[in-house]
């Protein structure tokens, strides 16, 4: 469309007043079905479980009609001393609405781990209309579903939907349930249930499985688990289409059980490529060539089969390369690929719309050259698929693939991998770069999204991309950081503002194109060759502490500066750790004996402190996530089996260590029975050469390592506190004191540190 038409096209919707959107044509029904008055009770009860005492205040009013500018939109006003009066074009914008007028009229904060809402006892007069960006607000990773939502019960679940549709998102995954559907297919195609059971994966590894990634690692599935996710699921379904977000169901992508070729012996399946070392016991499960006719008559089946149970909003995921290449680069096979995943799904549902992440486009970024991905992208009918460039602030796609040669797609914030903790963000680039790519000549960007595999962490980087799904202009990051720590913490204090103002360009301020992978020696398997980097300066870090440490008694009521405190003083413990680590190499390189005890004491006593300063807040405990795996068991077997999957996901990763330390989490309980007795293994080790003289042998170490205390961890069944314990002030206090010398003058050989008092504690 060229500049001429699009304004003719913007000045025509806007007379007509229906909405404005380039591709009304082909994506115009992926929008809520549920009527305005089903959505508008469903805000209103949304509205109870935020604000029970102040839901009276509230009037929600859904309106299809209220289009600004052509585009969805809400208004929120109050005047005097009437309620707060919140209409929104769908249930998604009035939530919207009511976020909005929490956020940037009450002070008031909304989060996954903590929340602030101390109202004014007389709500303030508000009249505010804001329209969206684009047309979809897209929310989750294929990935998120193993890493954070895998042991959710439907309290989590309802808690999470409506902090979803309060941030805007309209276009959700909803991937529960989707075995069971599969279990019904198999054994329509005469599967037996030994076949079933080799392929299945348990649940904390389904997302791997989905995309063809493996197979059987930690499973099979029951017959219970599959009863609880469809419950689970409908329960979701329900409560999405009521809010007005579009759920996004799954498709088959081709991946099939080994035991295809004993039912159809001639179909052309070929043996995934193996992924991450993951041996043929867990590798590789078939993939059914799209272009076989077999492959329409499994993808009809399956999404029948789907329909069946839950209904359909028509937008559809499958992801037929994660990480494996096509087995040609043909383009006339690429194609043809495209065009039999496509036709597989309108045979079930003549409006579906294929919604793919763009992932294999970065992962692979050599197989796909641009017109590999012309070749398989153009193969769907224009506007029928809807790409999401996954990892857009760090490794955009659309401009290499230009626009996706004509394909819609969504601008999405990745952010997080394995769902690993650590203060880590690019605040200007999503601040910017967002409204930049919107702009481009010809975009065909439609939506903004945040993909992240995991979630629990860095909450304002969620914040802040969240917003793009109205901000028309770069925000003044000084001024959102500054309005973010208030609303957080409830309160006005100068010192903590500006520590935030601190974080705004060191921690959050990362620019490069390095992997960050949860990186940190403590967190990682013990090793004399590890590459730890990091992009700011440490003593930033340390001042926003210190600031932190020295305001927190002013900040005892307020959770979220608590779960920050612990939050801080673990990044603070780690980065320590890095550096320690480098000491530790160093004089051991040297057989500097004195420097290498020296440096191995105060390492060791970092594990010992994160665990004390961790185990002081719900967010950080090993018990909480084992728990709530047994929780989702039917028996006690299962128990077991659940417990390991939960164990071996946050370790091993596979049964050899095949991914380990991808999803590692700094909790209590990890840190002290899982980072401290490997690292201490380790470091005996090097002492007993170091003391005898002998050559290291890091093989050999790191065998003994795995044996005596990594694989250990995932077979332990010991249970772990579910509650806090100690006071969050009290210990970083402590931990503060202790180290507060040793951080600013990392020369612990200086004759005036070592005889201070605070070394004694290490030595
Ligand atoms: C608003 O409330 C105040 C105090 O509650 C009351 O004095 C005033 O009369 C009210 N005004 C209106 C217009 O109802
Ligand atoms: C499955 O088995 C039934 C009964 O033996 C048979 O009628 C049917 O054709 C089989 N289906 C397939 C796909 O092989
Ligand atoms: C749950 O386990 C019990 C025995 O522990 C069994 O009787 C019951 O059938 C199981 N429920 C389902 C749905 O499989
Ligand atoms: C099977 O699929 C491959 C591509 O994966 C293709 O090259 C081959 O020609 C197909 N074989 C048959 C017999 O159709
Ligand atoms: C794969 O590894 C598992 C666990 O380590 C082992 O039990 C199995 O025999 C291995 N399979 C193959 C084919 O090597
Ligand atoms: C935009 O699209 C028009 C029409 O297809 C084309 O002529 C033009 O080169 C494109 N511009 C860019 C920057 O891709
Ligand atoms: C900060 O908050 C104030 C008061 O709510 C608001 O007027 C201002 O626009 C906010 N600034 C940013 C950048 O969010
Ligand atoms: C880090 O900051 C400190 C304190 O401002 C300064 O002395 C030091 O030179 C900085 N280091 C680097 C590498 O920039
Ligand atoms: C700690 O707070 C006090 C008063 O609130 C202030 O005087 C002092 O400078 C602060 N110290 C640090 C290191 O921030
Ligand atoms: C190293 O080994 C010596 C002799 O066995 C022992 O005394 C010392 O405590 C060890 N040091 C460390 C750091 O393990």
């Amino acid at each position: 469309m060229n500049v001429l038409s699009a304004a003719f096209f913007a000045t025509l919707c806007l007379f007509l007043r229906v909405e404005c959107f380039k591709f009304e044509q082909t994506l115009g029904h992926i929008k809520p079905k549920t009527s305005p008055s089903v959505q508008t009770n469903s805000v209103q009860q949304l509205v109870e479980r935020i604000l029970p005492e102040h839901a009276s205040k509230f009037s929600i009013n859904v309106d299809p009609a209220f289009l600004v500018r052509g585009k969805e939109a809400f208004k929120v006003y109050k005047n005097g001393n009437s309620t707060v009066n919140i209409v929104g074009t769908t249930g998604v914008a009035s939530a919207t609405g009511f976020h909005y007028y929490l956020k940037y009229f009450c002070n008031a904060h909304i989060s996954w781990e903590a929340s602030q809402l101390n109202l004014p006892e007389e709500l303030p007069d508000v009249d505010v209309t804001i329209d969206m960006n684009d047309r979809f607000r897209y929310y989750q990773n294929t990935c998120t579903t193993s890493y954070s939502f895998v042991w959710w019960d439907w309290p989590q679940w309802e808690k999470h939907i409506d902090w979803m549709a309060m941030n805007s998102f309209n276009f959700v995954l909803a991937f529960n349930g989707q075995e069971a559907i599969w279990e019904r297919v198999y054994r329509k195609l005469n599967f037996t249930q030994q076949e079933i059971d080799e392929h299945f994966t348990g649940p904390a590894f389904l997302s791997w499985l989905r995309m063809g990634n493996m197979r059987g690692w930690g499973g099979p599935l029951s017959s219970a688990w599959h009863e609880r996710s469809i419950r689970l699921q409908k329960k979701i379904l329900e409560r999405m289409r009521s809010l007005g977000i579009v759920p996004i169901l799954p498709a088959f992508a081709g991946h099939l059980p080994r035991a295809i070729t004993r039912i159809f012996p001639d179909v052309n399946v070929t043996k995934m490529e193996n992924w991450n070392r993951f041996n043929d016991t867990y590798c590789c499960p078939y993939f059914l060539d799209p272009t076989d006719p077999l492959f329409k008559v499994v993808g009809k089946m399956f999404l029948e089969e789907q329909i069946k149970e839950f209904g359909t909003d028509h937008a559809y995921n499958c992801d037929s390369f994660n990480e494996m290449d096509p087995a040609t680069a043909d383009l006339t096979y690429l194609s043809d690929v495209g065009k039999s995943i496509f036709s597989a799904m309108t045979e079930a549902d003549p409006q579906a719309v294929w919604v793919m992440q763009g992932w294999l486009f970065v992962h692979s970024f050599f197989f796909w050259t641009p017109s590999r991905v012309e070749a398989l992208l153009t193969s769907v009918p224009a506007g029928k698929m809807i790409i999401l460039d996954l990892q857009s602030e760090e490794f955009p796609q659309f401009a290499r693939l230009h626009q996706y040669f004509g394909q819609p797609y969504i601008w999405c914030m990745l952010h997080d991998f394995g769902g690993t903790l650590g203060m880590f963000g690019s605040a200007s680039i999503v601040n910017e770069n967002v409204i930049k790519a919107r702009n481009e000549v010809n975009s065909t960007m439609i939506g903004t999204g945040l993909t992240p595999e995991g979630i629990n962490q860095n909450y304002v980087m969620y914040d802040l991309m969240a917003e793009s799904a109205w901000r028309k202009e770069p925000s003044d990051l000084g001024a959102w950081f500054r309005n973010y720590s208030i609303r957080r913490y409830g309160r006005v204090n100068e010192d903590v503002i500006n520590a935030w103002q601190i974080l705004k360009d060191s921690v959050y301020n990362f620019r490069g194109l390095n992997l960050m992978r949860g990186k940190y020696a403590i967190t990682w398997t013990p090793s004399l060759r590890l590459n730890i980097w990091t992009w700011y300066n440490y003593s930033d870090l340390f001042d926003v502490w210190d600031v932190f440490v020295n305001n927190s008694r002013y900040f005892k009521d307020s959770p979220a500066f608590l779960h920050d405190l612990v939050d801080i003083t673990r990044q603070v413990l780690q980065i320590n750790g890095d550096v320690y680590y480098k000491k530790l190499l160093e004089a051991f390189r040297k057989k500097d004996y004195e420097r290498f005890y020296v440096s191995s004491r105060i390492f060791a006593s970092i594990f010992d402190d994160l665990e004390s300063i961790l185990a002081t807040n719900e967010a950080f405990l090993l018990g909480r996530w084992i728990e709530s795996a047994k929780n989702c068991a039917n028996n006690s077997k299962e128990k077991d089996l659940f417990e390991y999957n939960a164990r071996n996901q946050i370790t091993l990763w596979g049964p050899q260590g095949e991914i380990i330390n991808y999803a590692n989490k700094q909790w209590s309980g990890v840190v002290s029975k899982y980072f401290k007795p490997r690292w201490d293994l380790f470091i005996s080790s090097m002492n007993e050469s170091l003391v005898k003289n002998q050559p290291f042998n890091e093989g050999k170490v790191r065998a003994a390592v795995f044996k005596q205390a990594e694989e250990p961890f995932t077979f332990d069944r010991s249970a772990f506190p579910t509650e806090p314990t100690g006071d969050a002030v009290e210990v970083a206090q402590a931990i503060h004191e202790k180290w507060k010398f040793l951080l600013r003058n990392q020369n612990e050989f200086d004759g005036r540190l070592i005889n201070r008092q605070p070394m004694l504690s290490f030595i």
